[in-house]
Formats: C-alpha cells, structure tokens, sequence
C-alpha cells in the first residue's frame, strides 16, 4: 500500500504489505527514536559499528572473515539498482515462478536490459527472489545452487533476493545463500557466474520507513567496485542505530517463528471455509498468503471492500497484470477478522 495508507480515514491495519505482524520491535525502535536526536551529525560513511554488527548477525562465527563482502543500503531497493547497474548489458531474465517481486524488471529496463524468459541462458543478468514475493514459492538451498549452475551462462550476474528468506525458522541461516561462500566463490571462479545475495530488512523487522538493506557480494573486490559507486552516507543515523540494536533482539525472531506460521494457517482456514472456490497459495511461514479467486470482479470486489472496512489488500490487477489474485499479509487473528468480516458478503 505504500503512502496511501494515510489517506484511508478509517484506516485499522496495512494488509497489503508483507512486513512482519508482530509489528517494529519495541528496542530497536526506542535506538532509532535516541538517534534523531544526533542528526546535527553526518552519520558514518563506512556504517560503522553497525556493519560489524550486520555482520555478526549473519555470520555468527565469523562476521570478521565476511563483512568485507557485505554493504548496507538505504533499502534493499538501491542496491538492486547499484548491482544491476554493474551488470554486463545485455538481457535479463526472472526466476521461473509465475510472477516475482518487479522492482527488478523496473530497474533493469532503466539500465537499458532488455526482458527474455526464465529459461533463456543467453541473458547476462538473473534476478531471482526467493521466498518468492508475491507467490510464496521457496527453493531450498541446494535446488538454487543448481538451479543458477544448470541455467547460467559464464559472465551472468545473479542476484538471488533473500528479503523473506528468514522466516523460514531459526535455521535459516543453514539454507539461506549468505552461508554459501564456498560455492559462490567457486563458481564465480571456474564459471564466470557472479553470485550477489541481496537482503531487505524492511519487511522482517517491520521498518519500511526507514530504509534498510544489504548486499552480499561474490568477493571483496566485488563490493568495493560496488561502494566506490553508492552515493555517500546512503543509510542514515536512524537506520543505522536501529539496525545495531535489532540485530540483539533473539524474542523478536522466537516470537516472529512462532506466532507467523500460527496466524499463517488461522488465516487460511477461515478463508478455506468461507471461500472454498478461492486457491489459497505460498509457504505456510511467510508473512502473506497469495489468493486466486479465478474471477476478475470477485477480486474487485474483495479490494474493494477490504479498502473501505480500513484493512486494505494488494490487488495483483495492476503491476502483476494478474487480476485474479490478491495478497493478504499475516497479522493477528483478531484484527484479520475484520477484513474477513468485510470479505464476508461475497462468501457463496
Ligand atoms: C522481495 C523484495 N525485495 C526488496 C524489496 C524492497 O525493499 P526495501 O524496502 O528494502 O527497499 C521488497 C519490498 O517490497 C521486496 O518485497
């Protein structure tokens, strides 16, 4: 919903996003209300503490070895743009799920790529999300790398888009590319394919407005060609102190573990028994579920009347050009009941 979430006078909660139900977590956002209070300061330029911080967080043993691969970004968002811009011209090509996240295909039309197919090896740039957003397909590890292996060709950069990737429960660390140095380093050797693992922190810690994210490059020489084109002080003193505190906030994670899958599955059941014809789709810990009513009106209709009971929906209509689905994030049950109430009239 972006912005306009403002403008809905009756407004009670944001459905049409997919940032986490538990809401901002209360510590971090107590450190970003301290740090407006140092904004007569430039923040600094090389993030720090709270690279470092980012870093023991995704590497817990040895944040030391690979921060100098890592880079924050004044949202994920920017550095889609940075690494795309670094890309060898040529064409691009999504993952092979039925429709992905678009800021990709935005930012690469605007470096002048060219859009071809999931399976056209040709292309020298793939960007893939996974979890994929708004679809909720996931590929475990192991069928990514092979995946990016059998479909790349030398000289392909890849950028593999974790942003939900973390919800999948407390190992998702095990399964997550960031912990592939290995193989990224291996391939981006012998292969020529450049692996970039691109990660924003806006929708697990609930923080849109802040802007926050990271990138984590196929090699140091990589990031530093990638930083010597990101415009200075691109994440700001907000950001940054709450990134150092949330990356502490082991509850929050528990809780997210926990409660998301809970009210995942609430959500689908009332929506299975109210709307039977409606296909409900994506991995059961994500923080939305992605539903196909299979008729352009009824999916109208259903953000049409979740906008005006307060509780607005991501119609896929405009921008996926998919008008029969529509995505609901995951909150909890007793505010979700009220746009289910609203949904109500169009049970058969
Ligand atoms: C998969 C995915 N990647 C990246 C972004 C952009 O994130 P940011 O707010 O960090 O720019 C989004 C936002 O919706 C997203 O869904």
């Amino acid at each position: 919903m972006g912005p306009d979430w403002r403008n809905i006078g009756n407004f009670i909660e944001d459905f049409s996003v997919t940032t986490n139900g538990l809401g901002t977590p209360a510590n971090a956002l107590e450190a970003a209300r301290r740090a407006v209070d140092e904004i007569s300061h430039y923040p600094p330029a090389d993030f720090e503490p709270a690279l470092t911080h980012l870093a023991s967080f995704l590497w817990p043993e040895q944040g030391d070895t690979y921060k100098p691969m890592l880079l924050l970004g004044n949202g994920a968002s920017e550095l889609i743009d940075l690494v795309i811009r670094q890309a060898k011209p040529g064409k691009w090509r999504p993952g092979n799920t039925v429709t992905q996240y678009k800021e990709y295909e935005r930012s690469a039309k605007a470096a002048g790529f060219t859009t071809t197919d999931a399976s056209d090896a040709s292309a020298s740039l793939l960007c893939m999300v996974n979890p994929t957003n708004p679809t909720g397909d996931y590929m475990s590890v192991e069928a990514m790398k092979a995946y990016i292996e059998g479909t790349s060709a030398p000289g392909t950069t890849v950028i593999v888009d974790e942003s939900m990737q973390p919800w999948i429960g407390p190992h998702w660390r095990h399964d997550s590319l960031i912990h592939q140095r290995e193989w990224v380093a291996r391939i981006s050797a012998e292969k020529g394919v450049h692996v970039w693992v691109m990660t924003s922190w806006t929708k697990i810690w609930s923080c849109t407005g802040i802007r926050l994210g990271s990138v984590v490059a196929p090699n140091p020489e990589a990031l530093l060609e990638l930083k010597a084109k990101q415009v200075p002080w691109s994440v700001n003193c907000v950001a940054l102190a709450f990134l150092s505190s949330v990356v502490h906030d082991e509850a929050y994670l528990a809780s997210t573990w926990e409660l998301t899958p809970q009210w995942n599955k609430a959500l689908r059941t009332e929506l299975n028994i109210h709307f039977p014809s409606w296909t409900v789709h994506g991995e059961v810990y994500l923080s939305w579920v992605w539903v196909d009513t299979h008729d352009v009106e009824t999916t109208t209709e259903a953000v049409r009347l979740a906008s005006a009971a307060g509780t607005p929906v991501r119609s896929a209509g405009p921008g996926y050009n998919m008008p029969t689905f529509f995505r609901i994030a995951v909150r909890d049950p007793k505010v979700t009941n009220i746009l289910l109430g609203s949904l109500r009239r169009l049970a058969k």
